[in-house]
């Protein structure tokens, strides 16, 4: 019998976006009867050796320390472990001429459950029946912000500009400033930068207007740094964290080696700090302390930002290199292909412009030929209007060897001209 649920237990219990196309993959998977599967959908980052090292050598640092007890033995502060909160200070003060203090960071069990906090503290209904939206300015983007808000009417995203180089078959997502709109009834701003799914980077001017168009409504605009500098320093093209007073600059170490401990961090306005903070008091108390702890050795010792610019970075570049060569190789010239700038994450971001079938049936009939990668339908979280392109679109994951990439594009080039040809065809 299926248990009773509330109303958010009901919503809470239903996967949404990725993590629904998810079940699916694990279950062919499980099924393949044999069949090999090059699986380019993992939003899972590669364990790097000089980065496992990394984490295994301040382990070994941490148990060897007096400090080992009072991490492991001992509750904590619901803002987050000291060290670690006085490392980031010291590290960003340094780096960007910041001037932070302790009550300007707030470490989370992964940057997800900021989100989360955030988008509940921030987005829905206040206490005299306002609704406050989520907006997110430039669709598509993350996944997981499909379900952070318990009032899912409350987050709203908007369809971008496209920036189209049809003979080099690239483009580029822009925010389209004569739609996004920022109001009395706008509760907070998020978007990714470096983004996921696209690998899109908003220039500073970008996200600087975006700041402006907040400013006066005193509601905080959250960065999501999960793939920034200075780590992990995912950024393909160069870029700076933009901070300002109404920026909520939020962070995540699971891109640099530690997605299982779970470690994200705001850093910002103490007002906005403060509640996370007493959010986080009755939700969970605080985040596991060993994690904090081996990443403030990381951080203090400058070895994670060493690591991110020389190890995590070139990785990552270099698979998008192997990608886009290989895309160029195998795709007829003639098919409306075009491949999103490369300017960071892990993911390459494909558009099949007037692609004759669906992407989930894209998605299926590349399964058959051994290739899997994620339809872009499930990245337009808050985006409800219809828009041809929301099924245009794949998300590959630049988590493969270099083989798998290279064959992979080859068969991609192969099914979408099939595709293409089938509709030349039958029309
Ligand atoms: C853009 C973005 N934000 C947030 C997250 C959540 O990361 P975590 O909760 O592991 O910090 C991810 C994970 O893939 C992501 O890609």
């Amino acid at each position: 019998m299926n248990p009773a649920l509330t109303q958010i237990g009901t919503q809470m219990s239903n996967l949404t976006g990725v993590r629904a196309i998810m079940k699916d993959i694990i279950e062919t998977l499980r099924s393949g009867a044999g069949q090999q599967f090059i699986n380019l959908s993992a939003g899972n980052p590669l364990i790097l050796p000089e980065v496992e090292q990394l984490w295994r050598d301040c382990t070994a640092q941490l148990l060897a320390s007096p400090e080992y007890g009072e991490v492991v033995c001992r509750y904590g502060s619901s803002q987050g472990y000291a060290p670690l909160i006085e490392a980031i200070a010291n590290d960003f003060n340094k780096r960007y001429g910041l001037k932070l203090g302790d009550r300007n960071i707030f470490i989370t069990p992964g940057s997800q459950t900021l989100y989360f906090y955030a988008a509940n503290i921030f987005g829905g209904y206040t206490t005299s029946g306002q609704l406050k939206q989520i907006v997110l300015p430039l669709s598509p983007d993350y996944t997981g912000y499909g379900g952070i808000c318990l009032e899912p009417k409350a987050l709203v995203a908007y369809k971008p500009t496209l920036d189209i180089d049809a003979a080099g078959h690239r483009f580029k997502y822009r925010p389209d400033f004569s739609q996004v709109t920022i109001t009395e009834n706008t509760g907070c701003v998020i978007f990714s930068r470096p983004c996921n799914p696209t690998g899109n980077v908003l220039t500073d001017e970008e996200v600087k207007k975006i700041a402006a168009l907040a400013s006066p409504y005193n509601l905080p605009v959250l960065i999501d740094s999960a793939y920034a500098p200075p780590f992990p320093s995912l950024n393909f093209t160069e870029m700076t964290p933009v901070f300002g007073d109404n920026i909520l600059h939020c962070m995540s170490l699971s891109k640099a080696g530690l997605p299982g401990e779970r470690i994200g961090i705001a850093i910002g306005d103490e007002k906005w700090i403060e509640v996370l903070e007493c959010f986080q008091a009755n939700a969970s108390l605080h985040s596991s302390r060993y994690g904090q702890a081996i990443a403030a050795l990381a951080i203090n010792s400058g070895a994670l930002v060493e690591i991110s610019e020389t190890v995590i970075r070139p990785f990552y570049q270099n698979k998008f290199t192997v990608l886009e060569t290989s895309l160029e190789q195998a795709m007829p010239k003639n098919l409306p292909w075009f491949l999103h700038r490369g300017e960071g994450a892990i993911f390459a971001w494909l558009w099949l412009e007037n692609l004759p079938i669906t992407d989930w049936e894209f998605y299926q009939e590349l399964k058959q030929v051994g290739v899997i990668i994620v339809p872009g339908s499930t990245f337009f979280p808050g985006l409800n209007e219809e828009w041809a392109h929301k099924h245009q679109c794949f998300r590959i994951s630049l988590t493969g060897s270099d083989e798998e990439i290279v064959t992979a594009m080859q068969r991609l080039a192969k099914v979408a001209q099939e595709a293409y040809q089938r509709t030349a065809v039958s029309a």
